[in-house]
């Protein structure tokens, strides 16, 4: 009886610290993504109705990673994203995917 009280608590205390671990990590990318966003939202909270400068507060992670790969390869020819693009890092375009799908335009 002993023994499974003990192997409870224990697991118990595992859990907690697995999920405060993912937590901070979670934490870490979101402040990493603002912090990389600041030059982006320089443009993008301008985002025009006619889609000049689109919005791109709220977009799925999973299409903003493959539009900022598509400039970064040059397959969309927007030449200021294409400068834009060229500059960032794999881990980069995560943190800003995951930024920018959590954050309301200001
Ligand atoms: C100097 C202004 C400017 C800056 C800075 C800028 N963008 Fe852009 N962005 C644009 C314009 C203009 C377009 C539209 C380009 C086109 O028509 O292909 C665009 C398009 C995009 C798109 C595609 C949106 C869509 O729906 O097609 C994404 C995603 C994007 N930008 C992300 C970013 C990120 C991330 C950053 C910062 C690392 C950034 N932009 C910085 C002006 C800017």
């Amino acid at each position: 009886m002993l023994l499974t009280r003990r192997w409870i608590v224990l697991h118990a205390f595992a859990v907690l610290i697995a999920l405060s671990g993912g937590c901070r990590a979670e934490k870490a990318d979101l402040e990493f993504g603002r912090y990389l966003a600041s030059e982006c939202v320089a443009c993008h909270r301008n985002a025009t109705a006619d889609g000049a400068i689109p919005n791109i507060f709220g977009m799925a992670e999973a299409r903003f990673t493959v539009l900022i790969e598509a400039y970064r390869n040059k397959r969309l020819p927007n030449p200021i994203m294409q400068n834009v693009a060229v500059r960032l890092k794999d881990d980069e375009i995560a943190a800003l995917a995951h930024f920018f799908a959590v954050t309301k335009k200001p």
